[in-house]
């Protein structure tokens, strides 16, 4: 059977990972969530120390230190899943601290970090056989994807979702708190200048 692209575009806390995994396991595809991408970058300048809380737009130390960072999925077999590693290191849950969800949508909006992660999102995909989630997948990194899904929820039950996957790890938090992330994220997320 031919292999095709599949892009799943949405909001942050949807289902597009759930869906985009049982999607490609059922197919014998490859799955690449490119949030957890951002995610390990985030973590990434968090760990080193790039992030300057006072002038919380300056990211010139990250875009530095930007080759350094390798981000890539590796099977486990176990969990029938690929996990997010940063450097080597196995950094699935952690990129999905509240940290991280409080600084991705500032560090995902770098150019240099996008023009990064979209030349590794190509390359991953050129051989099609691909399910790739992310929020601009179908419009921007696979524009000729033969198929194209957005999704999206009601946002008590995207709030409901994040606070449960967080809890998972034991990071407790008020479900009102995780709601007003998300929002705060989905209005960053939309309202970015138009990079690539
Ligand atoms: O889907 P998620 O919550 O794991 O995504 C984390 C952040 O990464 C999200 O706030 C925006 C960013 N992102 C992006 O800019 N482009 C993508 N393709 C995927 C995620």
């Amino acid at each position: 059977m031919q292999k095709i692209t599949i892009a799943i575009d949405g909001f942050s806390s949807c289902g597009k990972s759930t869906m985009a995994k049982a999607l490609a396991q059922k197919l014998n595809y490859s799955y690449i969530d490119t949030g957890a991408m951002y995610r390990s970058v985030t973590l990434y300048a968090l760990q080193n120390g790039l992030i300057d809380h006072k002038k919380k737009h300056d990211f010139t130390k990250l875009i530095e230190e930007l080759p350094k960072i390798k981000v890539e999925f590796i099977y486990n077999p176990t969990l029938h899943a690929s996990e997010a590693f940063l450097n080597g290191k196995n950094v699935d849950r952690e990129i999905r601290s509240m940290e991280v969800n409080e600084n991705v949508s500032a560090v995902s909006s770098i150019k240099e970090v996008r023009e990064k992660m979209v030349a590794m999102q190509r390359e991953m995909g050129k051989n099609k056989a691909v399910v790739m989630d992310g929020r601009d997948i179908g419009t921007n990194v696979f524009p000729d994807a033969e198929l194209k899904i957005f999704m999206t929820a009601d946002n008590m039950v995207r709030a409901q979702r994040r606070l449960d996957e967080l809890s998972s790890h034991g990071d407790y938090h008020d479900i009102n708190d995780v709601l007003q992330n998300l929002l705060s994220r989905d209005h960053a997320d939309m309202h970015r200048k138009k990079i690539l």
